[in-house]
This record gives C-alpha cells, structure tokens and sequence, in this order.
C-alpha cells in the first residue's frame, strides 16, 4: 500500500482554510488582516495567537508555537502529523484512503505490531472453535455479544498444546521476538505462552495500536489473579494508556466530555448501552501521562469510579490533581451496586444517564467527603467541617465560589459571614496558592548574518522568483543547515512548480533535522510584505557578511601556512575579495 503523496496532502490543505479549521476548536476575532485567539498551546490570559488567512499559518508571540493547518492539528489533538491530515481532510468532507495514512510509528515497529495483530486475531479465532464454548457462554452471560466481541477484539488463550507460541514459531517469528513484546514468558529455557486459559482483551495505545493484553479467568477458578497483564514492553507502558481512548476521542467532542471509570468491563458496557465517551484507568491512580491524554481532549472529565472506599479515594485524589493541571472535574458516585457494569445490568442505562445528568463538581464532592465519619450536630465535628470548607474555598481563587460557600455555610449553620470572611483571609495568607505564570521561552538571539539568512529563505517559500533570485545573486549559504533547507526548497520547487510556505511545513514534517528552523523561519516571516527588492537587500548582507567572514578564514589560513606559493594564492584570494566588497 502506497503512502500517502506530497500532492495529495497539499491538495488538502488548500481546500482546508486554516481560519475555518482554527475556528472549529476556538473562537477567532478578525483583527487587521489576521485573526487572533487565546493560545491553547501555553497558559494564555490575553489572545496570543496570530491566523493568517492569506499564507494559511498560525503563530503565538508568547509561546512560539506555529505552523500550518496540519500542526495546528496535531498540536491541538495531539496525534501524529498523518493523524492531523486525516482528520482535516474530514472536516473539510475529502474522502482519503486511511490505510495510506499510516504513522511512522507503524513503520518502525512493522513487524511488531504485526505479531500483536496476529495474537489478537488468532485469540478471537479460538472462542469460535470447540474450545471457546464456555468462554462464549461466560461472556454472553455478562451480555457480551458478537459485535462486542469483534468491537474490542476480546479472544481466548488455549492450553499450552495450542499456543500461541507454537502458532507464532511456525510464522517464522522469533522467540526473542515474543518475549520482548510480553506473549510469552521463559522457565528453565522453556518458552511459554504468558496467558493461558483465560479471555483476553487487547489493550492499545492512544493511537489505537495494539500494545499488550489483558487476560480474565472465566471458569471460576480460585486462587488465581482475577486478570493477568501483560508487563512493560517496548510497546506496552501501562500508565500511558487510557483503556478505550482512540475509541472514545472520535466521541468525546460531540459529548463535551470524557467518562473515567476503574475497569476496562465498565468501559465496555458503557459502550454497549451507546455511552461512547468512556475510558478506564485499568486500576485506580492516574499518573502524569494519562492526565496529559485526558487534558489533550480539551473537554470536562467525569470521575465515575467504583462504588467502595477504594473508589472513593481514588475519586479524590485523581481529582484533585486533575483540578491541579486546570480541568474542569466532575464527578458521579453510584450507589447500590460495586461499579457503572454492574450499575447498567442492575438499572440500566437510563438511570446511569441520570447519574452523568446530576453528576457533581469536584468541589462539591470534596466538601461532601469533609462531612465523612463527622457527626456535624457536636460542636468540635462542626468546627472541624467548616474550617474544612473554608481552607478549600480560599485555595480555590474563585470568588464566585467564595461567596455561594460562605452563604451557604452561614445559612445552614447560623454562623455570621464577617466572621467567615475574616477566617478565609487566615487561610489565604498560610496557603496563599502559588499562581502558575507563564514564563516566555527565551530563544538565542540570532546575529546578522542568521536572521537575514532566515529572512532569504522566507522569500524563497513565497515563488519561483524568489527562488530565481537567490539562485542569481547568492547561490549559497555558508551554513549548513541555511544551504541545506534552501536546497529542499530549490528541490521541492523543481518537483511541484509551485511553492509556498503552508505546503512547505507538511513536506518537512518529518525532517527532523530542519523542521525547527524552517518553523522558525516561516514564523518570523508571518508578517511580512514580500518583494524582490526587500530580498535583494537581505541578499546584500548576507553577501557582504559571508566575504567579510571569508576574509577573517583566509587570513587565519594566510598565518599557519608555511608554503611561500601557497601564501601568495591565499592572498590574491583576498585581494579579490576585498575589491568585490
Ligand atoms: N485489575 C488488574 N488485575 C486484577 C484486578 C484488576 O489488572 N487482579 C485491573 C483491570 O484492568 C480491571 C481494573 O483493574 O479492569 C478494575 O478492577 P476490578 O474492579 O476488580 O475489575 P472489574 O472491572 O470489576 O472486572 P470484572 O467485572 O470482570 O470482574
Ligand atoms: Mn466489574
């Protein structure tokens, strides 16, 4: 399958206009000729972000995040550069070929993720054989049905006399192969399947890829863990993955919002019952990188997690570092039954529904939590409690929120607001929360030479004039990475007969070496008026800059040779120089 072309992605981006896209995730307001917005890139208080509709760029002057329509994308929703193309490509109702899209990712680990592939069909293709009848039994007992099955890929590992391993060997995959992605593992220089016996779910990674499994006994057998995983690999970091989330993306925008549930079981009766914007924590903690999966959504996150301590503390604490990175938390506690798949079979999906409808904020959950093991009618609990909410309140910075508290409180206590008013200053001053700012990246500044370097190559990006003109007056930088993007540009131009600086951007975006610079170099130039004659005076500089270092060479060379003939070369070279300067 061939990959996607140069052509067709440029074909997208100039029927895609970057103000429509942009505005589809965040409000814009024209001003000038360009459009300015909040910058959802770094912490922005004032519109940061600068849209250019005549070169189909964007650009923030406080963070320095730029690009074209695909970065903005990619940044945005945080998926590879491919990723970006498609998903703009639908916005703007283009029918591509997905398969062509395939990340780099996919290539570099080919043979890996074709092995994990293999596992998972080859467990799905167990559970219709003779040996998967109990297992079908066990799983239409919990309302698992055919389609559910091929949904979530859900499979059955044999006995050790049809492994996978065995299945795997016979493909010409190595051994070493299967243990470094955790299908099999080693005793006494035996090789053996890691899951046997058990019903497997397989576990991806955001982007969908399959990474791991997960395997789940069915036959009630004892003294046995209830699910076996698969350990760390290459492929699979467990505190990376958010069970469901390639699935759950495509609906969390329609929803506004993302449900968070303990068990991958809850995602998936979620699912069934047509709840699509679910994902599981698989365990209780959410470490850094999946509240960075779930910040990425951009929507509110609802805490749904299992209906005992456990799941309550657990409730508190994701939530509370998840109000920390500034997401809007809310949270439902189910009652009656231990978790949401036991909720829905118990009362159906309706009345989950109900729970996502009346769900709480985080805050009204935590001051709940105060009241815990207090008996609020004795005067040391009710002190206790109050003093509780105010600490909370004062730390929270929001007014708003202040003031509702302390009337609330007030009233229901019958204590006097001054008094209240003047305690929360107490905890203001002991807890004062430190304010995040943001800190503008500092960048080296760059000398003469280098910025009107930067600056000939912004006017090459803009047409084949310009490119003439470099060509006729300067022809070279004496930098590498200046002469190298030049000479993607003269390449790229030879090869479309057109040019500008948008497509330019998808062509390096995966030229790691000049990506940076050619990012910079277009985001510098966002501004700008372009004419031959404003390029012919950058031209001029650097010129008279790459003489004048010329020279400064040649005269240490000049000094270090010993060679009389030589000398004189040397300083005939200069001579000449310095009469062109
Ligand atoms: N888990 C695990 N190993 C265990 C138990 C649990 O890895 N021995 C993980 C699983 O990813 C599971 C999650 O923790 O999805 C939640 O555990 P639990 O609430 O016990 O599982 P349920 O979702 O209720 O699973 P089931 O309904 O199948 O019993
Ligand atoms: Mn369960």
């Amino acid at each position: 399958m061939a990959l996607i072309t140069n052509d067709e992605i440029n074909a997208i981006r100039s029927k895609a206009n970057i103000v429509d896209i942009i505005g589809s995730y965040l409000p814009l307001t024209q001003r000038g000729r360009n459009y300015l917005c909040v910058c959802p890139f770094h912490d922005d208080h004032s519109p940061s972000m600068s849209v250019s509709e005549e070169k189909q760029i964007y650009k923030c002057f406080a963070c320095g995040n730029t690009g074209n329509v695909f970065t903005f994308v990619q940044n945005y929703e945080d998926v590879s550069f491919l990723d970006a193309v498609s998903i703009v490509a639908e916005k703007c109702g283009i029918d591509i070929d997905k398969r062509k899209l395939k990340s780099n990712n996919i290539l570099i680990n080919k043979e890996e993720y074709e092995i994990m592939n293999f596992a998972e069909k080859f467990f799905q293709n167990n559970l219709k054989t003779e040996f998967g009848t109990t297992a079908m039994d066990y799983l239409n007992r919990r309302g698992i049905n055919e389609d559910i099955i091929k949904e979530f890929g859900i499979g059955l590992s044999l006995d050790t006399s049809d492994s996978l391993y065995n299945i795997l060997l016979k493909k010409k995959y190595s051994a070493s192969k299967m243990l470094e992605l955790g299908l099999i593992s080693q005793n006494a220089d035996k090789n053996f399947d890691m899951f046997t016996r058990r019903i497997t779910f397989p576990l991806w990674d955001k982007d969908g890829n399959i990474v791991g499994f997960s395997a789940r006994i069915y036959r009630g057998e004892k003294d046995t863990s209830k699910y076996v995983n698969s350990r760390e690999t290459k492929l699979f970091k467990k505190g990376e993955t958010l069970y469901n989330y390639h699935h759950a993306r495509d609906f969390v925008k329609q929803e506004k919002s993302i449900i968070v549930v303990e068990g991958f079981m809850d995602a998936i009766r979620l699912s069934i019952e047509g709840v699509k914007n679910v994902v599981a924590l698989q365990g209780t903690a959410l470490t850094k990188e999946q509240i960075n999966l779930l910040k990425k959504l951009h929507v509110k996150v609802i805490l749904c997690l299992d209906n005992d301590n456990a799941g309550e503390t657990a409730t508190l604490s994701n939530g509370e570092q998840l109000v920390k990175e500034g997401l809007e938390v809310y949270v439902i506690r189910l009652s009656g039954e231990k978790d949401p798949d036991e909720y829905i079979l118990a009362n159906g999906i309706e009345a989950f529904k109900n729970n996502i409808a009346s769900s709480m904020t985080y805050f009204d959950f935590k001051v709940n939590y105060f009241k815990k093991n207090k008996d609020l009618s004795k005067t040391n609990d009710l002190a206790l409690y109050v003093n509780q909410v105010l600490e909370e309140v004062a730390n929270s910075n929001d007014e708003i929120l202040t003031e509702l508290t302390l009337k609330k409180i007030s009233e229901e206590y019958d204590l006097s607001i001054d008094v209240l008013k003047e305690k929360i200053k107490g905890f203001k001053k002991v807890e004062a929360k430190e304010v995040k700012k943001f800190v503008k990246p500092v960048k080296e500044k760059k000398d003469a030479y280098l910025q009107s370097a930067d600056k000939i190559l912004f006017y090459m990006l803009n047409g084949g004039e310009f490119i003439d003109e470099y060509r006729k007056k300067l022809g070279f930088f004496e930098d590498a990475l200046h002469r190298e993007i030049a000479n993607e540009i003269i390449y790229y131009y030879q090869k479309n007969n057109t040019i500008n600086p948008a497509d330019f951007i998808s062509y390096v975006s995966d030229k790691d070496t000049i990506k940076n610079e050619v990012m910079d170099i277009v985001s510098d130039g966002m501004e700008d008026d372009i004419s031959i004659e404003v390029m012919d005076g950058y031209i001029n500089r650097v010129d008279k800059l790459m003489v004048k270092n010329e020279i400064k060479r040649l005269k240490i060379e000049l000094k270090n040779e010993t060679d009389a003939s030589k000398k004189i070369k040397i300083l005939d070279r200069i001579t000449e120089l310095k009469k062109n300067d």
